[in-house]
């Protein structure tokens, strides 16, 4: 059986920082279904907020105005102990990337570029024109190759294996031989990423299944806050590609089929640059009132950037611009681009503590696939690159520390023996014919979270949608894939992934539907103001012995920052 001391699951940027924390004086494997140059860091466009102070309007920066604007921005359900955390450590993981070689953009006088970003009170996104995801994954990267990190790329972990509150490591699916394989370890790390594709119209990659988060919770490992979903407000019609926020960053604006520059209506001061939830509802509004311009895919807002100019555009915004020309043939130098609000973040997660370290012994989680919670109700653009980077190397100190005060442990290799089995009996299953096909009931599964739990809820609706999920998970019995086939068997694993996605679904759905207010991401139409009194606090769900999801509440942490009106 392989086995590692530590055993990290996903090479995106929470995982490979994770990795490069720990490899100098631990053995580390990294299981990734990708290989790690593939995960969905590398979209992230915009940047990544640290208070560096270097845009001559933002001289007066501080961590602590960082961590007011993030802890406001949530919508004050993000727990102020760690936003604090998170932010104090913004400014020496920027200049950490930047010593292990990652290319920002530059300012005249030499200093890492700032750009402003919705809902924060200084230009504090340090940025690589637009595409700061992928330099950044590239400098972790080449880094955790320079250090040796064992990475096992197209491996899928199909089951996380739980036994008397202990982790002892997982069960992967090797894509090239088929071969299900136990993995050891005495601490396990998940860096899965969150769950847009649970809902239909995401930005993020088809990676994206959330199936960590499921697994976890399949597990015993509750779940936090997860009916709060974040929906970027420019997604590109038809694909929902980003078009990055750092467009209206740069001064883009948003217009309607009446050519009104109508954020004016809504947010006077901020415009465009108010927090997502905040445009993205602004946008969807436009639509719904019949203010949007058609078309065959669907209703559309216009961003324009032709006042920008060309130089601007090609020099600051190139991969906007040459996604604008390869999917939808426009030239954003010369004609605005049709965007919607799309599914982009998921806020709720795996329930871990500011170490990172879950309720079970040896499981740690970071990055989207967690929730700490820095993100509150809505998440601040710019703030999950840092997010990912700096769990990512605190959850690496606290398992050192952890291992290095006599928390070395052993994993027992018989659960995850008895684990093997099962998941070769459920392949076997799901390699027999079956009357339903995962493909199906993933594509009504995202229709339905996306018009029943999405940018605006309602109670109504979302009991249709929680009905709907519940009769997907009883037809997921009988589901089964065209090829019994191992090697590289996509449908698989999609099958196999399904299961978790459902139980997310579950728990999105169900969590939505119980909290009667509207706050940050989650807005209620039929509870539409805040309710601090009741619902200040966080969303735990933990699958009940009959499999579905039992739900109580947590106090959310306050520090300095009272809850006031957010307008
Ligand atoms: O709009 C963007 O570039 C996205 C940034 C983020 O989600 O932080």
């Amino acid at each position: 059986m392989i086995a590692h001391d530590i055993l990290i699951i996903g090479g995106g940027l929470t995982g490979l920082r994770a990795a490069v924390g720990l490899c100098d004086r631990f053995d580390v494997g990294l299981v990734t279904k990708v290989y790690p140059l593939r995960s969905h860091s590398i979209a992230a466009q915009g940047g990544i907020n640290a208070p560096l102070a270097n845009n001559p309007e933002s001289r007066d920066d501080t961590w602590e105005k960082h961590s007011f604007d993030t802890v406001k921005g949530s919508d004050y359900l993000a727990d102020q102990d760690a936003v604090e955390l998170m932010c104090r450590e913004a400014a020496p993981i920027v200049y950490e990337m930047e010593h292990w070689g990652c290319p920002f953009s530059r300012f005249p006088d030499g200093t890492i570029a700032q750009r402003p970003f919705g809902g924060a009170g200084y230009p504090r996104t340090c940025y690589s024109a637009d595409i700061t995801g992928h330099v950044l994954l590239n400098t972790l990267y080449e880094r955790a190759v320079a250090k040796g990190v064992r990475v096992y790329p197209e491996w899928v972990v199909t089951s996380l294996c739980v036994e008397d509150n202990r982790c002892h490591g997982v069960v992967v699916l090797d894509m090239h031989s088929g071969e299900l394989i136990p993995i050891r370890a005495g601490t396990t790390f998940f860096g899965t990423g969150g769950y847009g594709r649970v809902f239909a119209n995401s930005t993020n990659a088809l990676i994206n299944t959330g199936s960590g988060i499921g697994m976890a919770y399949t597990a015993g490992i509750p779940l936090k806050d997860m009916e709060f979903v974040q929906f970027h407000p420019t997604t590109l019609i038809g694909t929902n590609i980003l078009m990055s926020e750092a467009c209206r960053g740069e001064g883009a604006t948003l217009l309607n089929n009446q050519g009104e520059r109508f954020m004016g209506r809504y947010a006077p001061t901020a415009m465009e640059l108010a927090p997502r939830d905040i445009v993205s509802r602004c946008i969807q509004t436009e639509i719904n009132e019949g203010r949007g311009f058609d078309h065959p895919l669907g209703k559309y807002i216009e961003l324009d950037l032709r006042h920008l100019g060309e130089k601007r555009i090609k020099e600051r915004l190139t991969g906007i611009r040459n996604i604008c020309l390869d999917f939808v043939g426009i030239d954003p130098v010369k004609e605005p681009i049709p965007i919607m609000p799309g599914q982009h973040y998921s806020m709720g997660g795996i329930d871990v503590d500011i170490q990172g370290a879950s309720e079970v012994q040896g499981f740690y989680a970071g990055g989207e696939c967690a929730c700490v919670s820095v993100h509150g109700a809505n998440r601040l653009g710019g703030n999950s690159l840092l997010d990912t980077i700096v769990f990512g190397k605190l959850a690496a100190l606290a398992i050192t520390e952890e291992i290095a005060g006599g928390g070395r442990r052993q994993p027992d290799e018989k659960p995850l023996l008895r684990l093997r089995n099962e998941v070769e009996a459920k392949l076997k299953r799901l390699a027999a014919p079956g009357r339903e096909k995962t493909a199906i009931l993933q594509q009504e599964m995202n229709a339905t979270l996306f018009a029943k739990a999405g940018i605006f809820r309602i109670a109504k609706e979302m009991e249709e949608a929680l009905a709907k999920v519940l009769e997907l998970k009883e037809r997921y019995r009988h589901c089964g894939v065209t090829s019994p086939a191992r090697h590289m068997n996509y449908e698989l694993v999609a099958a196999l992934e399904m299961e978790y996605m459902l139980e997310v679904a579950h728990t999105t759905v169900l969590g939505a539907l119980l909290r009667q207010e509207s706050r940050g991401a989650h807005y209620r139409n039929d509870f539409p103001s805040r309710n601090d009194r009741d619902w200040m606090k966080h969303t735990i769900a933990r699958r009940g012995p009959d499999g579905d999801p039992v739900i109580s509440y947590r106090e959310v942490t306050v520090t300095r920052y009272q809850p006031m009106e957010r307008k």
